[in-house]
C-alpha cells in the first residue's frame, strides 16, 4: 500500500486529487495496481471481424484546433472534457468512443515556442485517467505519470513551458495499465509546437499543413469497439486515419506538410505512395532534420513515432487518385487513405535546401544497457527482468548530461522504446551501423527491431525528478515493459543516488 509521502512524491496529491482523503487516493492507486488485463475491460465485445469498409467512401476529417478559453501576456489556457461520445468511424454505423471533448481524435493545440500553455483536464469517463504530452519537456508533476491520475469527476491543470525547438507531438491517456484500452477507445489528439525557425522557412502552412493520426480498430457489427488487447499485442482489421476508416482526402494540385503520427496500440506501418509522389521528410520525433530527405519508397512508421513529409502534388494531372497504401498490411488493411487531386491552387511554399540544425550534446557520461524480452513465468514484458514498479527508480541521470543507452531486444517481436522528457539522437543500429539520414535527427521514441541492439545518445535537460520509459506498443508498456528514471540535479556531487545502476 502507499504512504502518503509515496502519493505526494508521485504527484498524486497535486491538483485536484489533492482534495480527495487519503483512503480514496489509496484505493485509487491500488484499484489501477489490481486493474484487469486490458482484453477483460467492458468493450463491446470481441468482434469476429469488423463490418467490410468499402475504402476511400468517407471523407478525411482533419481535428478542429482547439481554442484558449483565456490568454495573457504569457500564456493560453485550454479546456478539455474527457467523455463518452458517438463518432462515424465507419459508413452508416456510430461507435462510441472515449474523447478529449468527446472527439475523436481530439482537438488539436497549437502551441508556439516560448509561449506556455496550461490545459484543464476533466475526466467525465468512468475510469481513472492520466493525460501525458508525448514530445514535450515537461516538470514531472504535469507530464501524466501512470500513477498521477485524475478520478472519474476529477479535473487537473497540466502546465507546459513549450522551451523547446518546435515539433509534432501528441497528447493521449497514460494510466497505468490502461493507456492500451483508453487510447483504443480514442484518449488521443495532436498537439502541435510551432518553433520561433519555423515561419522563416516558408513551409506549406495553414489548410495545407495536416496532421495524421495513423491507427487499427476491430469494430462489432453494431460499430461498437472490440479490445481483443493482450500482453503480446494485436492488429486491428480496419486502417484509421483522424478517426475514419480508410478516408479519402481531396487536394489541390500542390505541396503538402503532412504530420504522420502512429498512433495504433501495436502496429507498425510501411507506407508507400501509389503511385509515386515526390515525397521528402522534413522532421522526425523531434522535430525539424538538418535538410529535407527524399523518401522516394517506403516508409516505416512504428507506434509513437512521427515523421513530417512534404508530398508535391503538383504534377499530378488533377483528376487522379494518389493511394497511400501500408506495404505491411493485408488486403482489407493495405489501402490507409486516398489523395484525390481534384484543383488547382497557388502555392508560394517553399522547400528550404537546409532546416533546423542538429543540437550539438556534449559527450555521453556513461552508457547503460537495457534488456528487452517476455517473461514466461509471469507472462509479462520485461525490462533488464523487471516489470513495473513506480516505487523502483532504475537509472539516475544527471541534469544536463548525455548517456548512452543501449537497447537489446532479445525477442522476435520489435519494440519501439520512448524517453518521456529526453530527446535523443541514434548512434547505431543493428550491426553497429548508424541511422539511415532520415532517422538522423531528434527522436523520443525508436523502432529496436528483433534481436536487434540499438544505441542511442539520450540528453537529460529541463527538469529534474521522475519520468517513466517504456515500449510504445500499449500492451507491452500496459503489461509491463515500463521503468522509470530519476533526473537528478546537476549541482550534486558524482555518486549520489549510489546503489542504483
Ligand atoms: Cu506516448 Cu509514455 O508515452
Ligand atoms: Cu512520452
Ligand atoms: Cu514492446
Amino acid at each position: 500500500m502507499l504512504t502518503r509521502r509515496e502519493l505526494m512524491r508521485f504527484g498524486l496529491l497535486g491538483g485536484a486529487a489533492a482534495l480527495l482523503p487519503l483512503e480514496q487516493l489509496v484505493s485509487l492507486a491500488s484499484a489501477l495496481s489490481a486493474a484487469p488485463h486490458p482484453a477483460n475491460n467492458a468493450f463491446g465485445g470481441i468482434s469476429p471481424g469488423s463490418p467490410p469498409v468499402v475504402p476511400f467512401s468517407l471523407p478525411l476529417r482533419i481535428p478542429p484546433v482547439l481554442r484558449p478559453v483565456a490568454t495573457d501576456a504569457d500564456t493560453d489556457y485550454y479546456e478539455l472534457t474527457m467523455r463518452p461520445a458517438p463518432a462515424q468511424i465507419l459508413p452508416g454505423l456510430l461507435t462510441t468512443i472515449w474523447g478529449y471533448d468527446g472527439l475523436y481524435p481530439g482537438p488539436t493545440i497549437r502551441a508556439q515556442q516560448g509561449r506556455r500553455v496550461v490545459v484543464r483536464q476533466v475526466n467525465n469517463v468512468a475510469e481513472p485517467t492520466a493525460v501525458h504530452l508525448h514530445g514535450g519537456k515537461i516538470a514531472p508533476e504535469h507530464d501524466g505519470h501512470p500513477i498521477d491520475l485524475i478520478p472519474p469527476g476529477g479535473y487537473r491543470d497540466y502546465v507546459y513551458p513549450n522551451r523547446q525547438p518546435g515539433l509534432t507531438m501528441w497528447y493521449h491517456d497514460h494510466a497505468n495499465h490502461q493507456a492500451g484500452p483508453h487510447i483504443y477507445r480514442g484518449l488521443a489528439g495532436f498537439y502541435l509546437l510551432e518553433g520561433d525557425d519555423e515561419a522563416g522557412f516558408g513551409l506549406p502552412s495553414g489548410s495545407f499543413d495536416v496532421p495524421l493520426m495513423l491507427q487499427d480498430r476491430i469494430l462489432n457489427p453494431d460499430g461498437s469497439l472490440s479490445y481483443p488487447g493482450y500482453v503480446h499485442g494485436f492488429y486491428g482489421d480496419t486502417t484509421i486515419v483522424n478517426g475514419v476508416a480508410q478516408p479519402r482526402f481531396d487536394v489541390a494540385a500542390r505541396k503538402y506538410r503532412l504530420r504522420l503520427l502512429n498512433a495504433a496500440n501495436h502496429r507498425e506501418f510501411n507506407l508507400a505512395f501509389t503511385p509515386a509522389v515526390p515525397t521528402f521528410q522534413i522532421a522526425t520525433d523531434g522535430g525539424l532534420l538538418p535538410a529535407p530527405v527524399p523518401r522516394p519508397s517506403t516508409m516505416f512508421l512504428a507506434p509513437a513515432e512521427r515523421i513530417e513529409l512534404v508530398v508535391d502534388f503538383s504534377g499530378v494531372p488533377q483528376g487522379s487518385r494518389i493511394v497511400l497504401r501500408d506495404t505491411l498490411g493485408t488486403a482489407r488493411t493495405a489501402p490507409v487513405m486516398a489523395f484525390d487531386v481534384t484543383r488547382a491552387a497557388a502555392d508560394d511554399s517553399r522547400l528550404p535546401g537546409s532546416l533546423r540544425p542538429l543540437p550539438s550534446f556534449p559527450p555521453p557520461s556513461r552508457v547503460r544497457n537495457f534488456d528487452l524480452h517476455f517473461d514466461e513465468g509471469r507472462q509479462m514484458w520485461v525490462i533488464n527482468g523487471k516489470g513495473f514498479d513506480p516505487a523502483r527508480v532504475d537509472a539516475r541521470p544527471r541534469l544536463n548530461s548525455t548517456e548512452v543507452w543501449q537497447f537489446t531486444n532479445l525477442s522476435d517481436l520489435m519494440h519501439p522504446m520512448h524517453l518521456h522528457l529526453a530527446h535523443f539522437q541514434i548512434l547505431t543500429r543493428r550491426g553497429g551501423a548508424p541511422p539511415p539520414a532520415y532517422e538522423a535527427g531528434v527522436k523520443d521514441t525508436v523502432a529496436v527491431g528483433p534481436f536487434e541492439t540499438v544505441r542511442v545518445l539520450a540528453s537529460f535537460t529541463g527538469f529534474t525528478g521522475r519520468y517513466v520509459f517504456h515500449c510504445h506498443r500499449l500492451e507491452h508498456e500496459d503489461w509491463d515493459m515500463m521503468g522509470q528514471m530519476e533526473v537528478l540535479s546537476d549541482e550534486r556531487p558524482d555518486g549520489v543516488g549510489g546503489g542504483v545502476p
